[in-house]
């Protein structure tokens, strides 16, 4: 670097320095990976506490599995275009829900309602949208429950509800999505119809064997209160 570019880019950065404004917002921007990491850590010891109360009052926890992650800084730039929002601190945190991401994988259909009607009434989190994509699945076949929520995060100058989003599914309806995604990762090609109809064919077939687990669980239920009845 010449002397002459080191003194523009010094004068640039004294520029900046006096925009306090700027300054703030980068910052801001700089702290939203930690905010957002903690308001998902917060969520996850909430769902473990409700997993330990769960397996110490039925014997067992219907929640198979739980994993978070935080959404790359290029995925949100790319979903903000996508979606046509010019990018700001404020946009990003009004239209991009799930910068901090939950996937709760349960046993059984009727644990994810369950579940999701206890979330609603919590009062440490608000339950800000639900999509239900297992009773309106998706075109493709996609199963899964979507809960956007918010957590109050308490931070120094005060409490700051942060969104995550949640998607909750059974192991059947995890077993699809996974295998869908890895097969059309990256393609981005219109699918010849026999190969759509296929993966929807084993989406009704994730479902049936959803419906049957249940079934079973429901007569095996009633086998045991026969036996101590
Ligand atoms: P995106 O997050 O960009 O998809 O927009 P959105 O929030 O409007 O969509 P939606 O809430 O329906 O889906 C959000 C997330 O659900 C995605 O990022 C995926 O993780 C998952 N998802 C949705 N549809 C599919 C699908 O067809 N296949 C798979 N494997 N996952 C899906
Ligand atoms: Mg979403």
């Amino acid at each position: 670097m010449t002397l002459k570019q080191l003194q523009v880019h010094v004068k640039d950065l004294k520029q900046w320095q006096t925009d306090e404004d700027f300054v703030q917002q980068i910052n801001e921007f700089k702290a939203l990976p930690a905010l957002y990491r903690h308001a998902l850590n917060e969520l996850e010891n909430k769902i473990d506490v409700i997993k330990t109360e769960w397996a110490i009052r039925d014997g067992f926890s219907p929640i198979e599995h739980v994993k978070c992650r935080i959404k790359e800084p290029k995925s949100i730039l790319q979903k903000m275009q996508r979606k046509g929002h010019k990018f700001s601190l404020e946009n990003m945190e009004q239209h991009i829900h799930d910068i901090a991401g939950m996937r709760i994988v349960c046993a059984f259909v009727k644990d994810i309602y369950r579940l999701v009607d206890h979330l609603s009434s919590r009062e440490d989190m608000r339950v800000l949208e639900i999509k239900d994509y297992i009773a309106h699945p998706k075109q493709n076949g996609y199963q899964s429950l979507h809960v956007i929520v918010a957590v109050p995060l308490v931070l120094l100058d005060g409490t700051r509800w942060v969104k995550a989003e949640i998607q909750l599914r059974t192991l059947a309806m995890d077993f699809w999505a996974s295998m869908e995604h890895i097969l059309y990762y990256k393609f981005d090609k219109q699918l010849p119809a026999h190969v759509a109809a296929e993966l929807k064919d084993a989406a009704r077939a994730a479902d049936e064997l959803d419906q049957k687990m249940l079934r079973l669980r429901r007569e095996i239920l009633e086998l045991s209160e026969g036996d101590t009845a």
